[in-house]
């Protein structure tokens, strides 16, 4: 999997002068089944969230409100995607070093997963991430 592989997706918007509607549909919208949601709030100013990379899961991030960077690593490339819109996601691949910053002030970041959350599928230091994709 390279950065390549991780594609920021436009979700349709309804609008509606009683406020716009965006929605998201496993195998249509994202290329997985939709087997959990959680998401990222009260993110105090200059937190960093993120630093690992998942082995198998695969995630999809929208800032639902506010704004946020995600830096992606692929052990080549590196890129670096302002999230401001909640009618933008972005899908990330499994085995790519992401990490999150530059919260504005209430910003909300929903994450839409393939998987169940499973400790040992995250790979959270980023030797050993080098170490899993270029084994010696
Ligand atoms: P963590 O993965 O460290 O958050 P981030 O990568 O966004 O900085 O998760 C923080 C804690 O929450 C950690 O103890 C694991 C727990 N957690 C769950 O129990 N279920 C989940 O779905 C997620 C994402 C985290």
């Amino acid at each position: 999997m390279t950065i390549d592989d991780c594609n920021i997706i436009n979700l349709q918007k309804i609008a509606d002068p009683r406020g716009n509607l965006t929605f998201i549909e496993g195998n249509r919208h994202v290329p997985f089944d939709i087997k959990r949601v959680f998401y990222l709030y009260d993110v105090p100013g200059g937190a960093d969230r993120g630093g690992h990379a998942l082995k198998t899961c695969q995630q999809f991030l929208i800032a639902m409100s506010g704004s946020f960077d995600v830096i992606l690593k692929d052990g080549i490339k590196e890129r670096r995607i302002h999230l401001n819109r909640s009618y933008y996601g972005l899908l990330i691949a499994p085995m790519i070093w992401r990490e999150m910053d530059n919260f504005s002030s209430g910003s909300v970041c929903l994450v839409v997963a393939s998987e169940n959350y499973d400790a040992t599928n995250y790979i959270r230091d980023f030797g050993d991430f080098m170490k899993t994709l270029k084994p010696a």
